[in-house]
C-alpha cells in the first residue's frame, strides 16, 4: 500500500464539522467515497439536527465518525488529529456579538482552539494539509473606503474598488472581540505554515450560505432572513439595510476547499479572500426584496442601531485564490438564494413530519449531494 493511498484512507478531520459548513463537506467527502471524522462540542443551537441528519443519511456507514469534543481540549483535540488525513479547521464562536458579551470564551474557542489545533499538527512527523476558515472582519469596519450611497445599497467611490472587491493587500485591522481571536487564529496557522512548515491555507471568508445553516440574528443572515420569512415574523435590520455583502453559495465553498486541499504545498502559507466576489452581492434591503419575490411576499422589517464593526461595504476580491487555482463561483445570488428557499421549506415539513419522513430526508439529502458532485 502506498503512502498516499494511506493518507487516503485516514480520515478528513472536520472540527465544527456539525456545523453548517462542516456538514456540507461531510457531506461532500462521503459521496466522494472518503472517511469523515466530525469534531464537534454541538455549542451551536441546531447543530444536532445537522448531526442527526447526517446520521440518517449514512446510517450504518462506517467512513462517517464522530467525536463530541471541544477544541479547548488539547488531549481530545490531539487524539483526533492524529488520526487525520487532512484537516478542515471550522469550529469556533461564530458571532461579534457573543464575542461582545464574552470575549474570554470567544478568545478560548477562537484563539486558544486554534492554537491546539496547530500544536497537535506540529507534534506530527508528517502533518497532513490544513484549511483554517478564517473572515472578512480581519480588515475591520473599512470606514475609510469612500462610499456612495443609491437607494438601496453603498458602492465604493472608486471604480476599482467595485469592479474587484477588497484583496488580501488591504491591512489587517481587528475589530471586536471575534475579529481579534480570529485573527490571531488566522495569523497563527500562516506563521505555522512559516516558522514550522505546516502545509496550510487561510480562507477569509464572507457571506456562506446554503443549506444546513442554522442562520439566526447572529449570525447566518441570509438563512435567518429567509426563516423569519417563512415563519412569517418580521426582520430587523440593524443600521439602515443598505450594508452590501458578497454571498457565496456552499457548493461553491467546497470546490474551494477541495481546490485548495489538492494543492497545498504550492498555496500553503497563503491567505486569500474568499467570497461570491463582485457579480453576487446583495444589500439587506436587495435580499428582502428577493425574499419577497420568492415567498410572494415582502418579509416585514423594522430597523435597529448599527452594530459594532458592522461594514457598509465588504466584497471579496478573490483574484488571487482564481489565479492560483481557476477556481470560481458557479452558484450565482439568485439561483443560491431560491435553493436555500426550497431547502428551509423542506426541512420546516420534516419538523412537523414523523420520524420515517426523517429518514427521506436523509435519502433526499443523499440525493443532492450527489447531484451537486456530479455537476
Ligand atoms: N458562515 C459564514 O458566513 C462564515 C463567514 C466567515 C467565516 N466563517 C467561519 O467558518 C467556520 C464555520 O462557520 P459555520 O457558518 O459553519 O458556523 P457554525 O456555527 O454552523 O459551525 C461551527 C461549529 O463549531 C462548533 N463549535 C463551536 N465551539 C466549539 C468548540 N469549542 N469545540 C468544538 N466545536 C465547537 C459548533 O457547535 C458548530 O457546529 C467558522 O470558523 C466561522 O468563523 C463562516
Amino acid at each position: 500500500m502506498t503512502q498516499q493511498h494511506d493518507a487516503d484512507q485516514r480520515p478528513a478531520l472536520i472540527t465544527g464539522g456539525a456545523g453548517f459548513v462542516g456538514t456540507n463537506l461531510a457531506q461532500r467527502l462521503l459521496e466522494m467515497g472518503r472517511p469523515v471524522l466530525l469534531f464537534d462540542n454541538l455549542s451551536r443551537a441546531g447543530v444536532e439536527n445537522n448531526l442527526r441528519r447526517l446520521r440518517a443519511a449514512y446510517a450504518g456507514d462506517r467512513r462517517l465518525q464522530v467525536l463530541i469534543g471541544d477544541v479547548r481540549d488539547e488531549t481530545a483535540l490531539a487524539n483526533a488529529v492524529r488520526q487525520a488525513g487532512a484537516v478542515f479547521h471550522f469550529a469556533a464562536q461564530v458571532a461579534v456579538t457573543t464575542s461582545l458579551v464574552s470575549p474570554r470564551d470567544d478568545f478560548a474557542v477562537n484563539a486558544l482552539g486554534t492554537l491546539n489545533l496547530l500544536e497537535a499538527l506540529r507534534a506530527l512527523p508528517e502533518p497532513p494539509p490544513l484549511v483554517f476558515t478564517s473572515t472578512n472582519k480581519v480588515y475591520g469596519d473599512l470606514a475609510d473606503v469612500p462610499l456612495r450611497l443609491t437607494d438601496n445599497r453603498y458602492e465604493p467611490s472608486n471604480e476599482i474598488l467595485g469592479a474587484r472587491g477588497v484583496g488580501e493587500t488591504r491591512a489587517l485591522d481587528f475589530h471586536s472581540p471575534y475579529g481579534c481571536s480570529k485573527g490571531a487564529a488566522d495569523q497563527y496557522v500562516l506563521d505555522y505554515a512559516r516558522t514550522f512548515n505546516l502545509p496550510a491555507v487561510v480562507f477569509r471568508m464572507s457571506c456562506i450560505y446554503g443549506p444546513h445553516q442554522c442562520g439566526n440574528e447572529d449570525q447566518g443572515w441570509v438563512a435567518h432572513f429567509l426563516l423569519r420569512a417563512l415563519e412569517n415574523k418580521p426582520i430587523t435590520l440593524y443600521g439602515d439595510g443598505r450594508q452590501v455583502r458578497d454571498t457565496l453559495f456552499v457548493d461553491d465553498l467546497l470546490d474551494a476547499f477541495l481546490v485548495a486541499e489538492k494543492h497545498v504545498s504550492r498555496l500553503s502559507g497563503h491567505a486569500f479572500n474568499i467570497g461570491g466576489g463582485p457579480d453576487n452581492t446583495t444589500s439587506l434591503l436587495e435580499l428582502v426584496e428577493r425574499i419577497g419575490d420568492l415567498t410572494g411576499e415582502r418579509p416585514r422589517v423594522t430597523f435597529d442601531d448599527w452594530r459594532p464593526g458592522d461594514q457598509r461595504y465588504y466584497v471579496s476580491d478573490t483574484r488571487k485564490f482564481t489565479a492560483a487555482t481557476g477556481w470560481t463561483p458557479r452558484v450565482d445570488v439568485s439561483e443560491g438564494v431560491a435553493r436555500l428557499h426550497d431547502w428551509l421549506r423542506q426541512l420546516k415539513a420534516e419538523e412537523t413530519a414523523p420520524f420515517a419522513e426523517v429518514k427521506v430526508m436523509g435519502r433526499a439529502m443523499r440525493r443532492v449531494a450527489a447531484a451537486a458532485q456530479r455537476a
